[in-house]
């Protein structure tokens, strides 16, 4: 096992109807900045719940961030935030709201144009970002109880992540209930996102993390064994519970505690985002699958061991396991309803060379190795087609 530090500051308040516990969390003199979608939180009650646990709090309000939260969007809401002089962001929805909001936390605290420190990681230290807290709407990015954001920028096609310790959330609401009124192409992208985080940091080489592999693989079999379900019985709170859990485990920390991790298939996915639009959880169904198979003799003794414990795999010499189990995922996959080829969303080879040419001028080598380079880049997206 790898040396390692760990600390996760973020609260967690889970369960039914906990939303009304956040005036416990938060003094009655602090200035709150509440930010949300395009208004789903409107339609299920959410921000009623919300605004009626901050009756009596001095409140302002965004609303309207995109999937893929865009920096023009956000822009508007740094503007507010320093005229305001905001003391805590609420963001209330999925993955894109609360990126979208540690984004306004840290600009809003920057004198210069916020798209150098996404460009420029090392000028975030000279930066204390505004406190933020979540009510999360949607599990699939962890994005609840970790330090990381990822945000577009279309008119240029970027899309691009960055990562401030102080961006952990203060705290964040769990409650289930919010899946009850998420579409099911959601839910979808949900499970596949968090399956797809949980291989990111397991789907590697053996690094002895015994426990940390039983962590992953705990959540990789909770959503193979509820996956399914969840699309036919979104309102039971059983599985809508343990998906929320299993989406928050997969990307706070605890399953990368001294082991390798990989990443690949997300910053591929990221360009298949900013380039076609296509949602993320559909990039990583389409690249995925792919990227094992490129990738099969270097995460060999892994794939292996994923294959046999999670798919049931164990007959068959090793190249046929790991056949078997990359059909398993792809599988997997489609039956959440995302299909897993680029062809079956109408898009071709015409943007490869764009995507290799863009990782090679950025000097990425992507991979637990750093051994997926350019050139693999283009391979794993023919193998994607
Ligand atoms: O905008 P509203 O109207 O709220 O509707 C949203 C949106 O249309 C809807 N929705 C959310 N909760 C709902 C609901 N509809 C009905 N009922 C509810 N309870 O769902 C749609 C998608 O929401 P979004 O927040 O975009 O989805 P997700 O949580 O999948 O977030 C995706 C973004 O997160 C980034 C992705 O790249 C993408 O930009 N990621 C962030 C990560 C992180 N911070 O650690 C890691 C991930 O790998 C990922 O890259
Ligand atoms: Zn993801």
């Amino acid at each position: 096992m790898n040396n390692f530090t760990f600390k996760n500051p973020t609260k967690l308040i889970f369960g039914k109807g906990q939303i009304s516990q956040i005036t416990d969390e938060i003094n009655k003199d602090t200035k709150v900045m509440v930010t949300y979608g395009g208004g789903s939180i409107k339609k299920n009650g959410i921000y009623d719940q919300v605004m009626a646990a901050l009756k009596g709090y001095d409140v302002v309000e965004f609303g309207g961030i995109e999937a893929n939260p865009q920096y023009s969007t956000l822009m508007k809401a740094v503007e507010i935030g320093k005229k305001e002089k905001i003391d805590l962001l609420l963001a209330v929805g999925g993955g894109s709201t609360i990126d979208g909001t540690k984004f306004i936390a840290t600009a809003i605290n920057y004198e210069s144009d916020p798209w150098e420190f996404m460009l420029d990681q090392s000028i975030l230290g000279s930066i204390t970002p505004v406190k933020l807290a979540t009510v999360l709407t949607l599990p699939a990015t962890g994005s609840e109880m970790n330090c990381g954001a990822v945000i577009s920028r279309k008119e240029r096609e970027e899309k691009f992540a960055f990562m401030h310790p102080l961006n952990y959330p203060q705290f964040s609401v769990l409650d289930p209930q919010a899946c009850y009124s998420l579409p099911k192409k959601q839910i979808a992208n949900g499970v596949v996102d968090t399956f797809v985080h949980t291989l990111e940091q397991y789907l590697t080489y053996p690094a002895n993390g015994m426990i940390q592999d039983r962590f992953a693989e705990g959540v990789l079999l909770t959503l193979k064994e509820i996956g399914a379900d969840l699309l036919e019985n979104q309102t039971s709170y059983d599985l809508a519970s343990n998906f929320m859990l299993s989406a928050t485990m997969g990307l706070n920390g605890f399953i990368a505690m001294g082991v390798p991790e990989d990443w690949a298939t997300h910053m591929i996915g990221h360009e298949l985002t900013a380039i076609h639009g296509l949602d993320h959880g559909v990039t990583l169904a389409i690249v995925g699958p792919s990227l094992i198979n490129v990738m099969r003799e270097e995460k060999c003794a892994k794939i292996l061991q994923y294959g046999e414990r999670v798919w049931g795999i164990t007959a068959g010499g090793e190249q046929e396991r790991i056949d078997a189990t990359i059909a398993a995922t792809r599988s997997f996959y489609e039956k959440m309803g995302i299909k897993t080829h680029l062809s079956d969303y109408g898009i071709g080879s015409e943007n490869f060379a764009t995507i290799a040419g863009r990782f090679e001028s950025r000097g990425w080598n992507l991979g637990e190795n750093q051994s997926i380079t350019p050139a693999k880049v283009m391979e794993i997206l023919e193998g994607a087609l």
